[in-house]
């Protein structure tokens, strides 16, 4: 069967917590999705690890579950994308294809003594120059050094070729092809900490800084390319392409159609990633929020501004289940509905400090503004709030970086799907906040990946053609009150920075 023949695209979705994959049809409709759950190995340091086994392992049931819920053949699917969660770091032996340690993941901090270490030493603002990231443990390169480091002959190895690095997207391609690519495309390779996002090459003088060799790393691909094909029945004997990878907050931005430049994508998760479209020239933040590749597509490479929120749907989780206040997440919605107050309550959920704009980590969390009369319903009402006021935070903060108006935020990810928060974003920004009409809109962006890399789709404006907008709030909060509110945000920031404990 030729490759425009075949009638859906698989697209894996490898997070920190769950592997997905997902099958579209030609229209972009979804035909089905398989979640598998991913356990994560921490510890009370702050260390998070994972057996990349178990990742892939995960991949291959998803996909297993997905195919044969749908009842779709092998040689049904075009091709295969994938999304995933950045940074996160593996090691292996290029011979035996075995990881010669656990996957490292984005949010360990072992590597927290590596990077003040370098901090210390005053690359910060040649790493911030070259790589456009903050200097910090999140990202891949402190992780492979600590790697490197820990397990006893592998700079050695390294040093002989012996040894291969890559982040999951770069994992997961290696086991489908059976150790025959080693690749990653622009957007996963712009968070390792090692990439030069103007020169769009690995840098060597940052690999020197940091004794990597540069035989480990993974040759750079654009998003939209076939990188190659599934070999040796790790696709049940069927060669499918291999096409289309993009970090999963990237693919985000993409499965939202953000492909004009000012364009702006929310997923609210636990935490909150925000991302800017700020087109083909990479602009670096006066705020210390992030430069990354966007994507590289029909042989554009666009960037773009990233900003996180530490605590966002994690705050009502927190609201379950550590006060009691709802019995499920989404019950925060009638509560908030409930409240009756003059939304005069600020809730900081600074639980593990202060992120983007105000780059706090001593900061801790904080309730004001209450009074006898303050309910259970109006302490969750401002705790949705929280969000929202955050996310302005970033929105205001790229505004003022780029100096580029945003029209319109368009939100997407499981706290999305709760209308209040919604409207409140709306009102607070005073500008529309249009959810996408499905809530995970990652897959869908390694779909249109490997579907423009294969030409299942012929360009942007056929893939435009077949997506489906949602639903847009529209502001209604009169100026004055939203000054006032935003206002006492402000204060509540600075009164919770001030305390010390
Ligand atoms: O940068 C980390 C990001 O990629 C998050 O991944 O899977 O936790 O949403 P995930």
């Amino acid at each position: 069967m030729g490759v425009n023949e075949a009638k859906y695209v698989l697209a894996i979705d490898q997070g920190s917590t769950s592997t997905r994959a997902v099958i579209y049809d030609h229209s972009g409709r979804k035909v089905i999705e398989s979640t598998k759950p991913l356990p994560q190995i921490s510890n009370k340091n702050g260390w998070v690890e994972q057996n990349p086994d178990t990742i892939w392992s995960s991949v291959l049931s998803a996909i297993a579950s997905a195919m044969i819920d749908a009842r779709i053949h092998p040689e049904s699917i075009n091709s295969i994308g994938i999304t995933n969660q950045r940074e996160t770091t593996v090691v292996w032996d290029k011979q035996t294809g075995k990881p010669i340690y656990n996957a490292i993941g984005w949010l360990s901090k072992q590597t927290t003594e590596i990077s003040q270490k370098l901090r210390e030493a005053g690359y910060s603002e040649l790493i911030r120059k070259k790589t456009g990231l903050v200097l910090n443990a999140y990202f891949s390169a402190t992780k492979v050094r600590w790697i490197l480091d820990h397990v006893a002959g592998a700079q050695e190895r390294a040093e002989k070729g012996e040894l291969l690095f890559g982040t999951i997207d770069t994992w997961l391609v290696w086991k489908l092809s059976d150790g025959k690519y080693h690749i990653t495309d622009y957007t996963n390779a712009s968070r390792t900490m090692m990439y030069n996002i103007h020169e769009l090459k690995w840098d060597q003088e940052l690999l020197d800084i940091l004794n990597i060799p540069k035989q480990m790393l993974p040759t750079v691909h654009a998003s939209d390319e076939i990188y190659g094909t599934t070999e040796n029945y790790q696709f049940y004997g069927v060669s499918v392409p291999i096409a289309g990878i993009a970090g999963d907050q990237q693919a985000a931005l993409i499965g939202s159609m953000g492909f004009e430049p000012g364009m702006v994508e929310d997923t609210y998760g636990d935490g909150s990633f925000i991302m800017m479209n700020t087109g083909t020239t990479p602009e670096i933040s006066r705020e210390r929020l992030l430069t990354t590749i966007a994507y590289g597509i029909g042989g554009k490479v666009v960037y773009a501004l990233e900003g996180s929120i530490f605590i966002a749907g994690s705050a009502l989780i927190w609201l379950r289940d550590q006060l009691g206040l709802i019995k499920s997440v989404p019950e925060s919605r009638l509560a908030a509905k409930r409240s009756h107050d003059n939304n005069d309550i600020y809730v900081v959920p600074a639980f593990t400090g202060l992120g983007a704009p105000y780059w706090d980590a001593s900061t801790r969390g904080a309730i004001f503004g209450i009074t006898r009369g303050t309910t259970d319903d109006d302490i969750v009402k401002a705790t949705l709030q929280s969000i929202a006021y955050s996310t302005k935070d970033i929105i205001d903060t790229m505004e003022a970086d780029t100096e580029m108006q945003i029209p319109l935020l368009s939100a997407d990810g499981g706290a999305s799907r709760n209308s209040y928060l919604m409207q409140f974003q709306a009102d607070i920004l005073g500008r529309p906040v249009q959810r996408t009409s499905d809530e995970e809109t990652t897959a869908f962006g390694a779909a249109i990946l490997t579907g423009l890399a294969t030409g299942f789709w012929k360009d942007l404006d056929e893939v435009k053609s077949i997506y489906e907008a949602g639903k847009i709030f529209q502001p209604k909060m009169d100026e004055a009150e939203r000054k006032k509110l935003y206002r006492g945000w402000k204060n509540a920031i600075q009164a919770a920075r001030y305390f010390k404990p």
